[in-house]
């Protein structure tokens, strides 16, 4: 079986989670707290990082830190796992659908602009299998209309765009640690942003908003949330990160090698590719065309029958039943992408071998 995408541990996890064990730090403060906060801002250029219990948390955590609540519009793709959406009506807002492009799979930038209204209140660009949104045109119409930029970045770690790592490029970038995620936690999240100020808020608001007395009693000034990850994750966390670009380098590795083997492949499209784009290639992913020889649901099977996990794209949230009836722009993108896309294998410990049998197969 080659799985879709399996943590890799290779380094420091059993050795710092075991400082914890020993010295009795398990919960949720401790030094690989911090530390990891801290390594993980530094490794993404980032002022501040707050660390959260996933990455569901950390959007959450992203909206109620710059203030949108009840009856606020935040503009998010219908293409994308369904937390980035879920995050929004937490904390009262109303997600907007807008599409996404037929060749990148992410935000459609260029039918933004028409969804906004005097509601509108911030923008989800969800960086999707780790392709990046067309940044600059979306941070130009946030601008203009005085809008919040939120980069649910949970899928796009190590991703770059004009050279500035996914997850800088709007007010706060959000992150996931969950077990198929570049690095992992186990469960964890982690918010970054080059704003000191909406740092500290998220992190005070992370915390239960708890503050200590003179005499040492717990103070709460406001509703926050716990929102805390364990010293245990934020030790396992650490080791992750010390191994991301080797990790990063394994992933692009063998998506230039899956691109070089399927680029020629009658009725197999490929993500696109620019120079000024640098993909983490998160999930490596694949669009069946009719013109293959099998539909897209065929060739699923028969990767499932040679021993492949593969994954078909996500389905369209705004499609179904808790966002049934919300306001969206035309959606032929999504719907023709989430109909054909397929996640191929991509686990940092696949085989550049394992990558062509998978090709082989496709190919038949
Ligand atoms: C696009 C997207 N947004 C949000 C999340 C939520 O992250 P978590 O599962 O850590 O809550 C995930 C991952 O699972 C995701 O893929």
């Amino acid at each position: 079986m080659i799985p879709l995408c399996i943590p890799e541990i290779r380094g420091n996890e059993w050795k710092y989670i075991k400082e914890c064990l020993d010295t009795n730090w398990v919960s949720s403060v401790g030094k690989f707290v911090d530390k990891f906060e801290e390594e993980f801002a530094k490794y993404n250029n980032a002022k501040s990082a707050v660390v959260t219990m996933n990455g569901t948390a950390a959007l959450q955590l992203a909206l109620v830190t710059l203030g949108i609540g009840e009856g606020d519009e935040v503009i998010v793709p219908s293409m994308t796992f369904i937390s980035s959406v879920n995050s929004i009506k937490y904390v009262g807002a109303v997600p907007v659908f807008v599409d996404v492009e037929r060749d990148t799979f992410v935000m459609d930038v260029s039918k933004v602009e028409g969804l906004i209204t005097e509601k509108t209140k911030a923008i989800m660009p969800v960086h999707i299998y780790g392709y990046p949104v067309e940044m600059d045109e979306l941070n130009r119409i946030a601008k203009k209309h005085n809008l919040y930029v939120i980069e649910d970045a949970t899928e796009a770690l190590g991703t770059t765009y004009k050279g500035k790592l996914a997850g800088t490029l709007g007010d706060i970038g959000c992150f996931s640690f969950n077990g198929n995620k570049l690095i992992t936690t186990g469960a964890g999240g982690m918010l970054i942003t080059n704003n000191e100020e909406v740092g500290k808020r998220a992190k005070y608001l992370s915390n239960q908003t708890k503050t200590i007395t003179e005499n040492g009693a717990m103070h709460h000034e406001e509703i926050g949330y716990n929102f805390r990850m364990p010293n245990i994750l934020a030790a396992m966390g650490l080791a992750q990160l010390e191994n991301v670009d080797a990790y990063l380098e394994v992933k692009r590795r063998n998506a230039k090698l899956y691109n070089d083997l399927l680029k020629d492949v009658e009725g197999i499209s490929l993500i696109k590719e620019v120079d000024y784009i640098n993909n983490c290639y998160w999930l490596y992913s694949i669009l069946v065309e009719d013109n293959f020889k099998m539909s897209r649901d065929e060739l699923l099977e028969l990767l499932k029958e040679n021993g492949i996990q593969a994954r078909p794209f996500f389905l369209p949230v705004h499609d179904m039943k808790p966002y049934y009836g919300s306001k969206c722009s035309s959606m032929e993108g999504t719907i023709d992408v989430s109909n054909r896309g397929i996640n191929l294998p991509s686990s940092v410990s696949l085989t550049q071998e394992e990558v062509r049998k998978i090709c082989d197969i496709i190919k038949g």
